[in-house]
């Protein structure tokens, strides 16, 4: 039995002039530990599926279950949710959007303070925990952000663009920081990118979507020598321009 399954899925956005089909006939199934990509042309529907698969609303038909549970309507998964914009609040400290979603869960206060600070410090930090969002760089805010999605042990991380808003130096330290982490603490991860190259260089697979109404297109396995090298290392990988030049054709066709 897989890890996470998306079993028909159709989805359509109703609003008083028109209906839009966002995702027709979705089925994928993701393995526990697995890391893998949406990419697909803007308006495919990649965002709406990670909705779904993070339980924020129900899709029109079908389902989603993580280890036989139905996503929608269910309290006790715990989701990670990571995007482009950090969603820090700015007027709570680091350690207080840290420990956020712990507070929600209401864990035990008096350890706060430890599970910021070392968060912070595994996330490349150091000890901001006194400071206010507006003090550190977009680069560091979302380090932040990582801290705060893995301080609830979710069961999963959806990522949706999240860095696509930073400069190149700081996006690649990223990816090569989440996808140790996310190795380190063995989770399952989902990430959503317009990025060919960062997909190819984070992922076990990769699924590529096809817009107007959006339909999984076709699948990529990437090769097991890139999938032992870091982000960074992947990319100077022979096998990583051939895959890229794959994807970028199919992905044109479709453009
Ligand atoms: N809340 C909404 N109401 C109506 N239509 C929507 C809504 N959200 C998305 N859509 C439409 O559904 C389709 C899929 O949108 P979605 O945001 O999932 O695409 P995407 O692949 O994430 O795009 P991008 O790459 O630009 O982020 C688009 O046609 C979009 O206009
Ligand atoms: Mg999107």
């Amino acid at each position: 039995m897989s890890f996470l399954s998306v079993s028909n899925v159709h989805h359509t956005y109703f609003s008083k002039e028109a209906a839009t089909e966002a995702l027709q006939d979705i089925n994928l199934t993701i393995d526990k530990g697995e890391f893998v990509s949406f990419i697909g042309p803007s308006g495919c529907g990649k965002t709406t599926l990670l909705s779904i698969i993070a339980g924020l609303f129900e899709p029109t038909s079908g389902s989603v279950h993580i280890e036989n549970q139905e996503v929608y309507g269910n309290k006790d998964l715990s989701i990670g949710y990571m995007l482009q914009q950090d969603y820090l609040f700015p007027w709570k400290t680091i350690e207080e959007n840290i420990t956020l979603g712990l507070k929600l869960l209401k864990q035990e206060k008096k350890s706060f303070t430890n599970v910021a600070s070392s968060l912070l410090s595994d996330v490349g930090l150091p000890p901001v925990e006194k400071k206010y969002p507006r003090e550190l760089s977009g680069g560091m805010r979302q380090r932040v952000a990582l801290a705060r999605t893995l301080a609830v042990d979710p069961k999963i991380l959806l990522l949706d663009e999240p860095f696509s808003a930073l400069d190149y130096q700081s996006k690649l330290k990223l990816e090569d920081l989440v996808s140790n982490k996310l190795k380190e603490y063995g989770k399952t991860a989902v990430l959503v990118t317009h990025d060919i190259g960062e997909a190819i260089a984070m992922s076990d697979r990769i699924f590529l979507f096809s817009a107007r109404p959006g339909k999984l297109h076709q699948t990529f396995l990437v090769p097991e020598e890139l999938r032992t090298l870091t982000p960074f290392e992947a990319r100077a990988h022979s096998s990583y321009s051939s895959l890229f030049q794959t994807i970028w054709k199919e992905l044109e066709s479709l453009e």
